[in-house]
């Protein structure tokens, strides 16, 4: 198994070489994926990386709203994903036809989408978001502004608390992260008094009350390479401790299980992205994200909007 890994890799990156491709790799992604990338990253670094990119053809090692999201920012660029089903639940929970009625008869509210949802979304707003950059995004508009987040509500709610809005919040989450469980969190940080809790935003608002620090996936990681603490519990997705190790060898992580039967959140999605669908993508140029033109165009405004303030 290893010796085949290594050949695949090793094809992988004379095929990058060969075609001027660069890898794009999310932290949730299996450890040779992420190994292999030219870019591992949360959704704003990978965005920003997207639009940076000299390389005539990207492999997105993600999930299909951030390998969309390349495509919208480099529309005459091949922008490949290793499997096209690898979708996300939250995304998913903002179907674009209900989305339009619910911004319909709230029509004097002004739209700040999540980076996690469809192109379709992404064309009905106004700034997008991430979670690293969320804060900055809705302080840039005045207090008074009324205001839709979609699609993440526990976002949503953490933003409103730090920010004292009162956004009007779209009724979807994450079920990986909703499915991280307070009891289990409770006795960990019982057993392991002297490790600090971190935890993504998209965590249930249960949760996020009892951590020491919440962040992006980039913000959770930069935390604990900082901060003198030597142990973690970490509440997000498990793809994140290969970095985690990798940065600070010497100290703990320790995953919050979701349920008692099984301690590890792999996101069903991200998964689906293995090393072997990698490698053939980049070899048959398939499976390849396509998009109609006026969508990339309409979707395109609110994406630059949100880099344009994020620099
Ligand atoms: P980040 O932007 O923090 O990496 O989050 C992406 C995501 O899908 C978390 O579930
Ligand atoms: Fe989507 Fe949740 Fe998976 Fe992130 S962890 S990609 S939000 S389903």
């Amino acid at each position: 198994m290893i010796g085949k890994t290594t050949k695949l890799i090793e094809r992988i990156q004379r095929l990058k070489r060969d075609k001027n491709a660069v890898i794009l790799a999310h932290y949730y992604q299996v450890p040779e994926i992420q190994d292999v990338a030219d870019f591992v990253g949360d959704s704003l670094g990978l965005s920003q990386n997207a639009l940076n990119t000299n390389a005539s053809i990207i492999v997105f090692a993600g999930v299909h709203f951030m390998a969309e999201t390349a495509k919208i920012l480099n529309p005459n660029k091949k922008v490949l994903i290793p499997d096209l089903m690898a979708g996300c639940s939250l995304a998913d929970s903002c179907p674009a036809d209900k989305f339009a009625s619910f911004k319909k008869m709230n029509p004097d509210h002004l739209v700040i989408s999540y980076i996690n949802c469809s192109a379709a979304v992404k064309t009905m707003s106004d700034v997008i978001c991430t979670s690293s950059n969320a804060i900055t995004i809705v302080e840039s508009f005045p207090k008074e502004q009324k205001l839709i987040f979609a699609p993440d509500k526990n976002l949503g709610r953490y933003i409103n608390a730090k920010t004292g809005r009162n956004m009007l919040l779209w009724d979807g989450s994450c079920e990986v992260h909703d499915m991280i469980k307070v009891e289990a969190v409770i006795k960990m940080k019982a057993d392991n008094p002297d490790a600090l809790l971190i935890a993504h935003p998209e965590c249930k608002a249960i949760i996020l009350e009892l951590a020491d620090y919440i962040g992006s996936t980039t913000g959770l990681l930069n935390f604990t390479e900082k901060n003198s603490a030597t142990k973690f519990i970490v509440a997000t997705e498990t793809g994140i401790l290969h970095q985690m190790k990798k940065t600070s060898p010497y100290k703990e992580f320790l995953i919050v299980p979701s349920d008692s039967t099984c301690s590890c959140n792999d996101c069903p999605y991200m998964k689906m992205n293995t090393i072997e669908k990698l490698y053939n993508c980049l070899k048959t140029e398939i499976p390849e994200i396509t998009l109609p033109e006026d969508v990339i165009e309409m979707a395109k405004k609110p994406i630059m909007r949100m880099l344009e303030l994020s620099v």
